[in-house]
């Protein structure tokens, strides 16, 4: 059966198009770029031919339900889309496919048909398709793929696919069941443009197939925002640009006033961009090249929920994880559970303070079982923090991102949330200084006096030597304090209580013994046994 023209009783159909052109317009292959005949408006058309359907069908043909073929088959020589996600198996080009691409794929004169001795004449010496969009070419690559069965078994493979049985009437798969085409087009009828079966307004043609799950920012809803159907400079995944992270800095780049600029936030010194060197970050199927901003957002379930600490915020979407138990989620419910696919066992990054303790697993350090952590997966074990900011309390958890997300002060969108770019290494969105003989002020430690009062630490409400210690000797935060935890594997409840985890390019082992080591003795009590600044402490004790 044919869409364009109904049918029934196609002679006279085409008959009463070539006698009122009027009546069948916008129906017609007439008024269409299909129309190659010398009466035709676009580009390609023949200088003398005045038959319309010549081009495709052999005229005279007995039977109008299946007019013959009137051209040669392509070779099978096409290179086929693959990509890492594809459950679909295409192999070449088959059925009606092949006779769209014996003139889209520019190996054959579309001026070529069995029922002439020569090829047609084309106006401007046109020979084979010429350059530009009509021109699909050999390399399937960075189109839709064709000619595979889509069938239950796919859908059922791919969650993301509605069942084939429920397509709408106008989407149809060939008589084996395989996507081709004509699935998504009909030659003869171009009222949708581009010979579309279906309008593709709110990308109605591709949510017929494609259940890609609900999104509530605008600019999200339609497919073509990020994809297109043909000449992918992507390849995989069939995107608008030629990665995953160029197709979305291609409105988040400070051009669309209504996309934060995320462009400006990834080029900052400490930045979230290098991930395609990131190798086995998870057992999501993807192309390592292309990964970056999908690896945190699940590009089609963006919305603008707002969440408390420390679930997964809207804007990351469905994404997948890893649990604090180290198991992959499908989805992650928390946000640390979208860090842990890098940042635990896997992770590729170098420790940036040397410790007593040395750890790139965050995973572990923030278990509920560590010696001590920031309350990031579970309420931290000190019920005592007197220095806590108004606001916030010892039941508080916090999300990974309260510490490394831009915030550089800058105006306009360098504020935006997330975790892309900062000045401040490694990717922290205050300053901390990390260096030995660093002069206190509120900059110098401004992440930590973001939610601990700096004049309860500096006034020793809690450490009675924290005064001595930061300002008068210079000492960073970070020569004593761990800002992550103490996994229960690297250290213990009497030397690693309070974040308590000595940066060893500062704090050196007691000479006359070799220890290094500070001890818990209860509330407020402690000693220390090691040697920094020239001074040398043996089971030194406060308070
Ligand atoms: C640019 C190529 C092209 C032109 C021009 C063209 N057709 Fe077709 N036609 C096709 C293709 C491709 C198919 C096969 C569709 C399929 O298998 O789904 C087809 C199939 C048909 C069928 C059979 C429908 C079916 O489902 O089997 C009829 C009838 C038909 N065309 C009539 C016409 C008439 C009449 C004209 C001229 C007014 C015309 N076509 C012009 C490409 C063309
Ligand atoms: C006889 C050669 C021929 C065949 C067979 C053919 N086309 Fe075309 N098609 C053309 C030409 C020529 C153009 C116009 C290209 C241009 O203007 O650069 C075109 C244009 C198109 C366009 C673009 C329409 C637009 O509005 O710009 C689409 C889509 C298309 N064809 C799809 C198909 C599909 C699908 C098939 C198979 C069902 C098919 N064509 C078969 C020759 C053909
Ligand atoms: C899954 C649906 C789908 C399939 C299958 C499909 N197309 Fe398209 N095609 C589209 C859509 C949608 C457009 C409109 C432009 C866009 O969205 O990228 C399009 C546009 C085109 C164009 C116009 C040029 C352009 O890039 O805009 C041509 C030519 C074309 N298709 C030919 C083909 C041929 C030939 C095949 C088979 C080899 C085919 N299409 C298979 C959906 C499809
Ligand atoms: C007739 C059904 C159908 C229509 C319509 C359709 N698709 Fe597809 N599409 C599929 C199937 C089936 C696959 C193969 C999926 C798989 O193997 O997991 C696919 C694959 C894809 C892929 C590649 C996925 C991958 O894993 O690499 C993208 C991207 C895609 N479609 C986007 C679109 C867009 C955008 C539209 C609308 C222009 C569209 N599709 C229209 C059925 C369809
Ligand atoms: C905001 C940009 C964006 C929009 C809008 C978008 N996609 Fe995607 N899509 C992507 C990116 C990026 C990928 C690559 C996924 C990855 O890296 O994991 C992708 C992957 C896919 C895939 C293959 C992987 C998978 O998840 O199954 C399909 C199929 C797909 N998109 C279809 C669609 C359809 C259909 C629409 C419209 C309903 C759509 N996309 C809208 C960005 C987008
Ligand atoms: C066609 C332009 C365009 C592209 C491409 C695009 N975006 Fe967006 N995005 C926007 C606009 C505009 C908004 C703000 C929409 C609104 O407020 O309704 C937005 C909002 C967002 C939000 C914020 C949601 C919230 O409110 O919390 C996130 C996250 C996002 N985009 C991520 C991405 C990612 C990841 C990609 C690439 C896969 C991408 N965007 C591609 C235009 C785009
Ligand atoms: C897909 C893997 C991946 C995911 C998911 C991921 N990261 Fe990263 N992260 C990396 C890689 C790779 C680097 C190293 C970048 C470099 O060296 O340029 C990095 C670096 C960092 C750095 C240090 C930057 C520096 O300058 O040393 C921080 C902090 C960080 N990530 C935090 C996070 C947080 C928080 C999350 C969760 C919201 C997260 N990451 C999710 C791969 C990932
Ligand atoms: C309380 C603030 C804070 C929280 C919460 C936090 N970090 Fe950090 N993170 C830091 C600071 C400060 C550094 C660097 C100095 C140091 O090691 O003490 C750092 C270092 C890093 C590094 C660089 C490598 C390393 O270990 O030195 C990565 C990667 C990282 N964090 C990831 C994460 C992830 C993932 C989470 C959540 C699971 C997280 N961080 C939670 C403050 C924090
Ligand atoms: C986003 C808020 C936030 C930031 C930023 C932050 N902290 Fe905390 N911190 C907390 C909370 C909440 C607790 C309480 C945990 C508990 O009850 O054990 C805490 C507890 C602590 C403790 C006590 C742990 C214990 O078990 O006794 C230390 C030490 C500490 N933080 C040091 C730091 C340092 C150093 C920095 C800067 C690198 C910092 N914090 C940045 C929220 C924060
Ligand atoms: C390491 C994980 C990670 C990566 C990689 C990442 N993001 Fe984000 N992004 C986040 C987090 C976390 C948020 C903030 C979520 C929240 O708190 O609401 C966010 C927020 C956003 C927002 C909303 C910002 C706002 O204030 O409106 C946009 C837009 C966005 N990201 C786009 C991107 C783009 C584009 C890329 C790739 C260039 C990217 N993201 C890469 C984690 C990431
Ligand atoms: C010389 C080592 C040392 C330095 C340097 C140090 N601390 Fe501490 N800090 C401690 C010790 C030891 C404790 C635990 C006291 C106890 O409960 O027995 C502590 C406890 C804390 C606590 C938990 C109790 C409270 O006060 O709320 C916080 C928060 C804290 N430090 C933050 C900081 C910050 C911020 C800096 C840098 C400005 C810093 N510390 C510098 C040793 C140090």
């Amino acid at each position: 059966m044919m869409r364009g023209i109904s049918g029934k009783a196609l002679v006279g159909v085409a008959a009463l198009l070539w006698a009122q052109p009027a009546l069948g317009q916008a129906l017609s292959v007439v008024n269409s770029p299909h129309n190659l005949s010398a009466s035709g408006t676009g580009s390609v058309r023949s200088t003398t031919e005045d038959q319309v359907c010549i081009f495709c069908h052999a005229p005279h043909n007995a039977s109008p339900i299946r007019p013959l073929w009137n051209r040669a088959t392509p070779v099978d020589a096409y290179t086929i889309y693959s990509s890492p996600a594809l459950d679909a198996e295409p192999g070449q080009p088959t059925g009606s496919s092949k006779m769209c691409l014996s003139c889209h794929d520019g190996t054959i004169a579309i001026g070529a048909v069995f029922s002439r001795q020569t090829p047609i004449p084309m106006a401007g010496g046109v020979n084979t398709m010429p350059q530009g969009p009509g021109l699909i070419g050999t390399d399937l690559r960075d189109d839709h793929p064709i000619s595979f069965r889509f069938d239950s078994s796919l859908a059922a493979a791919d969650p993301k696919l509605r069942q084939p049985a429920t397509l709408p009437h106008e989407i149809r798969l060939d008589a084996n069941g395989e996507l081709q085409c004509t699935t998504c087009h009909d030659a003869h009828n171009n009222v949708h443009g581009d010979f579309l079966v279906m309008s593709n307004n709110g990308s109605a043609l591709c949510v017929s197939c494609h259940q890609m799950g609900a999104t509530s920012v605008h600019e999200h809803r339609e497919c073509a925002s990020c994809h297109v159907s043909h000449g992918s400079p992507s390849g995989p995944y069939l995107l608008t640009h030629s990665t995953v992270g160029e197709t979305c800095l291609s409105c988040h780049d400070g051009t669309d006033p209504h996309a934060s600029n995320i462009r400006a936030q990834v080029s900052m010194p400490s930045n979230h961009e290098t991930f395609s060197r990131v190798e086995n970050t998870s057992d999501r199927r993807r192309n390592p090249q292309q990964s970056s901003c999908t690896d945190c957002h699940e590009p089609h379930t963006i919305t603008h929920t707002e969440v408390q600490a420390p679930l997964v915020s809207g804007s990351l979407g469905a994404i997948d994880g890893v649990s604090s138990s180290g198991a992959p989620l499908q989805r992650a419910q928390n946000e640390y559970e979208v860090c842990f696919k890098c940042h635990a066992e896997n992770s590729a990054v170098r420790p940036v303070v040397p410790r007593f303790a040395n750890s790139t697993n965050t995973r572990l350090e923030f278990d509920p079982s560590a010696v001590s952590f920031h309350p990031v997966v579970a309420p931290g074990r000190n019920p005592d923090i007197p220095s806590l900011m108004p606001g916030l309390n010892t039941q508080n958890l916090i999300r990974c991102s309260d510490c490394h997300s831009q915030n550089t002060g800058a105006a306009g969108d360098m504020n935006a949330r997330g975790v892309h770019g900062s000045p401040h290494r490694p990717l922290l969105n205050q300053r901390y200084a990390t260096a030995d003989y660093t002069n206190e002020n509120p900059q110098a430690y401004a992440l930590c006096y973001s939610c601990h009062n700096r004049n309860s630490i500096l006034n020793d409400e809690s450490f009675p030597m924290h005064r001595l210690h930061v300002v008068e000797n210079r000492t960073s935060c970070a020569a004593c304090h761990d800002a992550h935890g103490v996994s229960s594997l690297q250290g213990s409840r009497m030397n690693n209580t309070h974040l308590i985890n000595f940066d060893t390019s500062a704090v050196l082992p007691n000479p006359d013994n070799g220890v290094l080591e500070f001890r818990d003795n209860g509330i407020l009590a402690g000693t220390c046994t090691l040697r920094c600044h020239g001074v040398t402490h043996n089971q030194t004790a406060y308070p």
